[in-house]
């Protein structure tokens, strides 16, 4: 990568702000949300890249605004279409949000987002960060960004070892960031920021003999680089036990299975998934079968066991779940609150975790 072109003595008489602009002008990366100004995208464009990075980020954004193309048609959306194109980005909360929030911006702004921090901060999902992000690259206002990638250079800059996760190091790095900000080039400064910690100053061991910040960063000449961002408290990561029941019933003409909405304020509320018996430990099938929960659903029918996957271990951000699925058959037709049958031809249709779509995608199951 082409780092810089000024030579670096020159560095020692430019502000940070021309230094960092001057590199991103280099080596910033053609990204759609740069060169629009349509608010709306740039608004999607944000609330998608809080989930992920920009490589994955692309193709989810190209869908989001290919399916709801303007503000309107995302507030007249079903939200199963919605959280059907936000579909393996987790998180769901944030498309629910967003779709509350295309709502109330129709009904209360015309559907035009508001160009002023009191009012944008009050939409359904936007806090400090999208609102700074959109007031800045949608309408040019002077609102500096501080998301990770942002606290990273900030404390790295100036040297701050406080604790990353407290709200106190958070007004101290705004103060610090507020001095380097360049008003007169909000949108460029916030992008040129951003990037410069998603590409350069990287959590871990940037190249710092090569930065463009070298003779600058505190942290780099103290020989601290390693020790900041300080952060000590890890997320405690909770363990889940899930047995996902697959039933197949072969006496009627169509192939159907159940699928049933999860509605508790949990991970992937309102998304669909197979009957869930969730266990507080792990369980062998022989036990999985005479667990109490089992039989509340399946007794009074005749289940014959088909076969069960290996325990498939899926990561987020604060749960580790250990998930099984577990293959039977069944004589007759279940009852049972919430069950919804649904034809195996339809199941595409059903927003999934990305935990279920990526076995159903693997094991070639209901043509996903
Ligand atoms: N992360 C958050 N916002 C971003 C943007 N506009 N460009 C690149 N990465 C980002």
């Amino acid at each position: 990568m082409a780092n810089y072109i000024i030579l670096p003595f020159l560095h020692y008489l430019m502000s940070f702000s021309e230094i960092l602009l001057n590199w991103y002008y280099i080596n910033k990366r053609d990204l759609p949300w740069r060169s629009t100004n349509n608010i709306y995208f740039i608004w999607v464009s944000e609330i998608i890249l809080q989930q992920t990075r920009v490589e994955q980020g692309l193709s989810y954004y190209n869908k989001f605004i290919k399916n709801f193309p303007d503000i309107f048609s995302l507030a007249n959306a079903s939200e199963e279409n919605v959280l059907k194109t936000w579909q393996g980005l987790g998180y769901y909360t944030r498309a629910r949000n967003m779709h509350a929030a295309a709502k109330q911006i129709v009904e209360d702004h015309n559907g035009i987002i508001p160009a002023s921090y009191n009012e944008i901060i009050k939409i359904r999902g936007i806090g400090k960060y999208t609102a700074a992000a959109i007031l800045s690259f949608g309408y040019n206002l002077p609102y500096p960004v501080l998301d990770g990638n942002v606290k990273r250079v900030v404390s790295r800059y100036f040297a701050i070892k406080n604790d990353i996760s407290l709200p106190e190091t958070e007004i101290k790095l705004r103060k610090k960031l507020d001095a380097l900000f360049d008003k007169n080039k909000p949108a460029d400064f916030n992008q040129a920021i951003m990037e410069f910690g998603a590409l350069y100053c990287k959590p871990g061991i940037p190249d710092c003999t090569n930065c463009i910040f070298k003779e600058k960063c505190k942290a780099f000449t103290e020989g601290k680089v390693m020790e900041i961002p300080f952060n000590p408290s890890k997320t405690k990561i909770s363990q889940r036990f899930f047995y996902y029941v697959i039933p197949q019933c072969d006496k009627t003409k169509t192939t159907f299975t159940y699928l049933v909405k999860r509605e508790k304020k949990d991970i992937w509320k309102n998304m669909f998934e197979f009957p869930l018996i969730e266990l507080d430990h792990d369980s062998t099938i022989e036990n999985f079968f005479k667990s109490s929960e089992f039989k509340k659903i399946f007794s009074g029918n005749s289940v014959k066991f088909i076969s069960a996957s290996q325990v498939i271990v899926h990561k987020l951000s604060h749960q580790l779940i250990r998930a099984r699925y577990i293959h039977i058959k069944i004589q007759k037709e279940i009852n049972y609150p919430g069950f919804i049958k649904v034809l195996n031809n339809e199941f595409k249709n059903y927003p999934v975790s990305r935990l279920i779509e990526k076995y159903l995608k693997d094991e070639n199951l209901f043509n996903l």
